[in-house]
Order: C-alpha cells, then structure tokens, then sequence
C-alpha cells in the first residue's frame, strides 16, 4: 500500500479524518513565519563550514538542483531553445539563485512573504549579475503569497511561466483551505500547459508516524524537534494541523501538515496533474546515479572514517552504519573513505519529500470555467 493511502486509511478507521476548527487568528501565524524569516542572520561561509547541518543543508540542495534540471531539461527536450520563465514562491533569500542561472533560464520573478529576506535576495541577484555579467533578467516581490493575488504585482501581468517552484514552503499555505487554495491559484494560473510545478515540503505521513511513537507528539534529536500542537486524540485536521518545527540555526516557527492525497486532488481542481512523487531516501535512490557527480561537487556526504586532522560532525555512535559497512568492505587500504550522514543529519533529510505536477491543457466550460484534459501518462512516474 502507498504511505499515502496507508495515511488515510488509518485515518479512516478511526473515524479521525476530520477538517477541525481554526481558533487562532491566521494572520497571526503569517506574521510569526514573516518575521522568523526575516531576523534569520545571512551565515558566513565559516559559519556554514561548521555548521551541524553542513551536509543536510547541501543535501537539500542537492534535491533542489536535481529537481531543477530534470525538469527544465524535460521542457527543452520538446522544445529546445526555448526561454524559460520561471515563479520562484517561497523563494526566501535566494537560495536557488545560481540554481536558475545554472539552467539557464531567461526571467525569474521571486516571491516571499518575508520583506527584508525579497531584500536580501535581490541584492544577491545584484551582487551575481555583477559577478557575471549576463544574467537572468528578475522581479521581487514581497506579499503573502497563500493570501495575496500575484498576479497583479507582475510587471506583466499576462506572463506565462514554464516553471513554478516552492521549495520547503507550500506547508505554511495548509493553514487553512482558503490559504492553500490562494496559493495554488498563484501557482497554477500563469503556468502554461505542458508547464511544470514542482517542490518540497516535510512528509505529513513521516511526521505523524514518528510523533505517534513519541511521548506527547513530541520527538527529534540533537539538531531537529518536531511537538505537534493539535490534539491527535481529536483525529488529524486537513488543514491547521500546527506543528512547531525547529532545525538547528534554520527553522523554529509553526507549521502545517499537509496531507498529500489531499493536496494532490486540490492541486487536479487547478490543472495540476501528478507526475512524481518521492521521499527523500527514495528521492536518493531514484537519481543518484544520474547526478553522481553533482553529490560530489556540493559535498553532501562526510567521509567515514574521518580523514587525517579531521573530526567527524558528529558522537562516533551516530556512524554506526557507515562503520559497519566500511569494516565489511573487502580490499581496502588506509586511504579508503566512504561518503555518508550522520544519523541525526539523515533523520531530518527523511522528514521530507518532493514532488511535481503537469500543468494540462483546458477547454473552457459554458460558464467560462476551465476544463483540464488528463494527459497520456509521463514515463517516470513515481506516484504511490
Ligand atoms: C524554509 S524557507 C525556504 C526558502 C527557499 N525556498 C529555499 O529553499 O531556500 C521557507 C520560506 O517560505 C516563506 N513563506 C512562508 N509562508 C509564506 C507565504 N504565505 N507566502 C510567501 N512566502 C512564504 C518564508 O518566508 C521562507 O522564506
């Protein structure tokens, strides 16, 4: 069975797949989320270099720049040549920046609810252009994207785009069904059919499976903590379902599950057809071999046992795996390194998944509403 289905299905059981009531203020929660982001410090390269999450965070990256090519590529495939406009929401400062430059995109217009990280993210976009001569033209804007149309704040408002990306932010949108709903219309209404929307957010499944074998809902480890802040007894809310999340220098506001199937069956009622599905570790799997060289070149893995005058991340005890894999490797020598994670780091990577749809091609009904037509099947389609 599919983590999703077995999701809901255990929901079903006990009656608990319920939509519950909204009592705190969900402005409140923007503005928490808005200025979380906004006092986050810009780290230095120093910094970063030491940080406990050094490999998670390119990790991430990873992810993001694999997602980015794959489907840029796919476009390019049918039409090479073309320039690619791109909606970065939840684009926060910046950080796929060089990402776009790297696929070689002609318009980028980056949106976030967070002012002064629009700020930070623009005089980077100023600070590469400068650093490289061509590059991108772009737009910032700074608005609640899962309350605000964005449309209007286009320079043109009648722009399509070829690609929309939200990256570890679509979650703060399930909120509530309005929010979620708001922030797929700012996706998917300026996406041109046959155009792609992909992104990741935290599995709500994972989530919920951890939490159910910690005490109070409340788990995590030396760099992440996740405490659900609904009364699980009371069944799962579909939208509101609040969960603090903190991550090490990173992340420490609320959050909300989004349930996938849900999500997958709103995201229909906008054009939006699945066409990938992953975890993480699945994620991994399906395209490490591919981008191989790419795992390397970001370094997102420690080498175990750590080298000469290097200290590993982490307590001996969080490489017990790699140990034991190394120990049974046959014909090694001194020099011989593996790569790998520390299990805290994996721990986090694993909360996570990413995802893509196809925006499809739509008539229009004889009340002016669009009617999307499902495409043939794509050949990679991880969906279960
Ligand atoms: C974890 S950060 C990810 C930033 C960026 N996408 C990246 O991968 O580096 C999540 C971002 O989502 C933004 N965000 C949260 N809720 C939002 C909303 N309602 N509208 C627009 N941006 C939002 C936050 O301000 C933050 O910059």
């Amino acid at each position: 069975m599919s983590c999703i289905a077995a999701n809901l299905e255990e929901n079903k059981e006990c009656g608990k797949e319920t939509l519950l009531p909204q009592k705190d203020e969900p402005a409140k929660h923007s503005s928490v989320v808005a200025a979380h982001y906004n006092h986050l410090e810009e780290k230095g390269l120093k910094e970063r270099l030491n940080s406990p999450i050094y490999y998670l965070r390119n990790f991430n990256n990873w992810v993001k720049s694999v997602l980015i090519q794959e489907y840029t590529d796919k476009i390019r495939e049918k039409d090479y040549g073309r320039s690619l406009r791109v909606l970065d929401i939840c684009c926060g400062k910046g950080g796929d920046l060089s990402k776009w430059q790297k696929a070689r995109v002609e318009h980028v217009v980056f949106a976030d609810i967070a002012d002064v990280s629009v700020q930070q993210c623009e005089k980077r976009y100023e600070d590469l252009r400068s650093r490289c001569g061509r590059l991108f033209s772009a737009e910032f804007i700074a608005a609640d994207c899962s309350k605000e149309p964005l449309r209007d704040k286009y320079r043109d408002p009648s722009i399509k785009f070829d690609i929309a990306s939200c990256q570890f932010g679509l979650h703060y949108s399930f909120e509530s069904l309005p929010q979620a709903k708001r922030m797929l219309t700012n996706i998917s209404e300026c996406l041109k059919p046959g155009g792609y929307f992909f992104g990741t957010i935290p599995d709500a499944y994972e989530i919920v499976s951890r939490a159910k074998k910690a005490p109070n809902g409340d788990f995590g480890n030396r760099i992440y903590n996740i405490k659900l802040l609904f009364d699980v007894e009371k069944g799962y809310p579909l939208f509101g379902g609040k969960y603090d999340f903190h991550l090490e220098g990173v992340v420490d506001c609320p959050e909300f599950l989004v349930n996938f199937k849900l999500f997958t069956k709103l995201a229909a009622e906008y054009g939006l057809e699945l066409v990938y599905k992953a975890r993480f570790a699945d994620f991994f799997k399906d395209h490490s071999e591919k981008y191989r060289q790419l795992l390397q070149k970001i370094v997102c893995f420690e080498s175990y046992p750590a080298p000469p005058g290097k200290e590993l991340v982490a307590e001996e005890a969080e490489y017990e795996h790699a140990k034991q894999f190394w120990q049974s490797k046959e014909n090694k020598t001194e020099r011989d390194r593996i790569g790998t994670m520390s299990t805290s780091e994996w721990e986090v990577a694993t909360v996570y998944m990413a995802f893509a749809f196809k925006k499809l091609k739509n008539t229009w009904d004889e009340k002016g509403k669009p009617v999307y037509t499902k495409s043939k099947q794509e050949g990679q389609s991880n969906k279960n």
